[in-house]
């Protein structure tokens, strides 16, 4: 017995050594696409380079003024100096999934037509400096890549670029001087480990065009928006869902003039002060999933850009008829709150045309002045609550463009009958009573 356990203890070794010693032996292939001039790619070459960097450059046509596109499957580790050297017209490298340990800076240097660089799926622990300087990229992918060091100057002088992703990596700061002189329309670096931002991180990236410039931060470890880190007047979008922001402060949004979007939702803010978002441009504003039981009178003051204020999942208690003074028509989603009652004029600040959802509250009352003052709203939606009495009388003044919905409460079947179409709306959902 003892001795047909250790043949198979040997026969086991024996062969994980042999896989581990293949999988050691880098084998690749690459492909060398050409662009022709009725601007289809077609394959010109495959051929297999042993993990061999220096034969990158032998699979394709050199003395052709096509431009080329070239890809590796396998395992190549290292890129270094001259790989790509000297591959006129290069527009494209696809190293994804290659099992790439090091680049080697200066690798894509001179190389003025790349476009596209596709790194992801990889080992790469750090970018270095003046790896991508200078160049003039439409795209880089370096998702899911290991990359937890950035130096200072990695990106420097890169221009044009669309977006720069570096989401699912292992980062968890980013220092000041990584970006130096980026012109950039999306920044990606969702998902990392990411709890600290040097100030000055962004100050030195630059909008491609005048639709600016959006950083995508979500599912990362912030705790703070500071100021002196989102400081950049291109920056008209930042996503920071699912971070650990607890507090807003009056300033936060200071240095960001041209913000018009900004999502802030599953962190764990209690409160919106004034100071904050009044007077901002913002046209989203996505506070949903947090713990807010506060929004301070005159917080949304002067916001008449917004087009949609999402407060969904949060710990409201009462609709307040301060929060949307002087505001423009938009959605506004207060949906899954603990929002009890619906006070007299609640609605009288909220504008002509907007969508309003208080589905998934907790409104057992509904007084009778709730919606005077209001002309019109696009829907109301006020599903899912306790309300046990609905008069007729309630809308009357209102306009509905689309409909009311007031299924899931516990509404008397004899509320809802023959004065149905009193309610001028499009469509009234009540479903059973
Ligand atoms: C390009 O190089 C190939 C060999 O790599 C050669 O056969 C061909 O004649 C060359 N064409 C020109 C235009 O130089
Ligand atoms: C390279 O191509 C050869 C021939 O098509 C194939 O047998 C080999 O498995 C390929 N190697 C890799 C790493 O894809
Ligand atoms: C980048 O471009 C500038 C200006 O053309 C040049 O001075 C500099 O040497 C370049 N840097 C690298 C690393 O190629
Ligand atoms: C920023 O980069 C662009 C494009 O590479 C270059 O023309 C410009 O001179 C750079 N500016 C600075 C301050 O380095
Ligand atoms: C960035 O561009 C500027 C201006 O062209 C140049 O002086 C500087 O050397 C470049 N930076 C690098 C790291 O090449
Ligand atoms: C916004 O709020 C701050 C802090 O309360 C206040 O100083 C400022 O005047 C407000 N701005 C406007 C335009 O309402
Ligand atoms: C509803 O609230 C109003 C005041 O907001 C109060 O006068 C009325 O009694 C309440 N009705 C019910 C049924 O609780």
């Amino acid at each position: 017995m003892k001795c047909i356990c250790n043949q198979i203890v040997f026969v086991f070794f024996g062969l994980f050594f042999v896989l581990t010693l293949y999988g050691d032996v880098d084998s690749a292939n690459i492909t060398c696409n050409l662009l022709t001039d009725d601007s289809i790619w077609r394959t010109k070459t495959t051929q297999s380079i042993d993990g061999d960097a220096d034969k990158i450059k032998t699979s394709c046509p050199l003395n052709s003024s096509e431009r080329k596109r070239i890809k590796i499957i396998g395992t190549i580790k290292t890129l270094y100096e001259d790989s790509l050297q000297d591959i006129p017209n290069l527009v494209e490298v696809d190293f994804s999934e290659v099992g790439l340990e090091e680049i080697q800076p200066g690798t894509f240097k001179n190389l003025p037509q790349l476009q596209r660089i596709v790194l992801q799926d990889n080992n790469l622990q750090e970018l270095k400096t003046g790896t991508f300087v200078n160049l003039t990229a439409w795209s880089l992918q370096f998702r899911r890549s290991s990359i937890s060091t950035l130096q200072p100057g990695a990106f420097q002088n890169l221009s044009h670029v669309y977006e720069l992703t570096l989401r699912k990596n292992r980062l968890t700061e980013i220092r000041k001087g990584v970006f130096q002189n980026v012109s950039i329309r999306v920044l990606n670096l969702e998902n990392n480990g990411i709890s600290r931002l040097e100030q000055g991180v962004f100050a030195d990236l630059h909008a491609d065009n005048e639709v600016g410039i959006s950083l995508w931060l979500s599912d990362n470890r912030i705790e703070r928006f500071d100021p002196q880190v989102f400081d950049n007047e291109d920056i008209s979008a930042v996503n920071l869902d699912n971070n650990a922001i607890s507090v807003l402060r009056p300033g936060d949004l200071k240095n960001l003039p041209k913000l018009r979007f900004l999502h802030l939702s599953g962190n764990k803010i209690k409160e919106i002060p004034e100071g904050v978002f009044n007077s901002s441009g913002i046209e989203i504003l996505d506070l949903n999933d947090n713990k807010i039981s506060v929004i301070a009178n005159g917080a949304l003051d002067g916001m008449t850009s917004l087009s949609s204020f999402e407060i969904h999942h949060n710990k409201l208690k009462e609709w307040d008829s301060g929060w949307l003074r002087g505001l423009p028509k938009l959605k506004i989603d207060a949906s899954y709150n603990y929002i009890a009652a619906i006070p007299e004029g609640s609605f009288v600040d909220v504008p002509g045309g907007s969508a309003v959802i208080l589905a998934h509250n907790q409104i057992r009352n509904v007084s009778d002045g709730a919606f005077a003052g209001l002309t019109s709203l696009k829907s109301l939606d006020l599903s899912y609550n306790k309300i046990t009495e609905w008069k007729v009388d309630f809308l009357k003044t209102v306009v509905i463009e689309e409909f009311v919905d007031l299924q899931e409460n516990k509404i008397r079947c004899s509320d809802m009958r023959s004065d149905l179409p009193v309610l001028r709306a499009k469509g009234v959902l009540f479903g059973t009573c």
